[in-house]
């Protein structure tokens, strides 16, 4: 059984994406950890992320096993990341590995989870299960600076909020595998608690598999 999970920045879709996996006994790929890597990487070696030489070369060299130590989870590094994703070469490269991960679970698992942009309308556009992870800019934004506080980096509210409306745009408006709700089923969670959201798709996603 595969479960799409897409949705904009900072919108619940990790934290959702984990606890179904967990319940369900599937295996989980945080896909936007590909592309914040490669960001990562193209930033690491001095090159601009949104040129598509440093980019590609970056994608092709990925071992994401060998980044488990790096805070992929800063703001620098989500821009780079949204940056190299607008680029169909670096997409094209980490197509296969989400491809087969999804296809052929690690672990001899029966299931995976995959959260992203485009799992539910490119990676995977047959998945059991598709959802549209959303919330309000403003919530979303107010999570992820309390967040970044929580961990003790820098970050103010207005800035959180800008950039993820940068983010959400350029993820929304590029020719390649836009950000999109498609066919998937949408949950806002702005006014929901995680155990509601958790508890209302595991219902849903009970009611389809009987
Ligand atoms: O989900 P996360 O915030 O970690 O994703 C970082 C960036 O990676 C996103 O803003 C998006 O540009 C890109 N991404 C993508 N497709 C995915 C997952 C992430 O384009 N499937």
């Amino acid at each position: 059984m595969i479960i799409a999970i897409d949705g904009p920045a900072a919108a619940g879709k990790g934290t959702l994406a984990k606890r179904l996996a967990a319940h369900f006994d599937f295996a989980f790929l945080d896909t936007g950890r590909l592309y914040r890597a490669v960001g990562y990487l193209v930033l690491a070696a001095g090159g601009d992320p949104s040129n598509e030489g440093d980019a590609v070369r970056a994608a092709q060299t990925l071992d994401p096993a060998k980044l488990d130590s790096v805070d992929l989870h800063t703001e620098k590094i989500a821009e780079a990341a949204s940056q190299v994703a607008a680029i169909p070469d670096v997409r094209a490269v980490l197509l296969d590995f989400q491809r087969a991960f999804a296809r052929t679970p690690p672990g001899g698992k029966t299931g995976a989870v995959l959260d992203g942009r485009d799992i539910g309308s490119v990676v995977c556009p047959d998945a059991d299960v598709k959802l549209f992870v959303t919330a309000r800019p403003e919530i979303r934004a107010e999570r992820r600076h309390k967040e970044l506080q929580e961990k003790g980096l820098e970050s103010t509210y207005p800035a959180v909020l800008a950039e993820i409306e940068a983010r959400d745009e350029r993820d929304r408006t590029r020719k390649v595998s836009p950000l999109l709700t498609g066919d998937a089923c949408e949950i806002d969670t702005s006014d929901k608690t995680p155990d509601a959201v958790f508890d209302e798709t595991r219902a849903y996603i009970e009611d389809r598999s009987t």
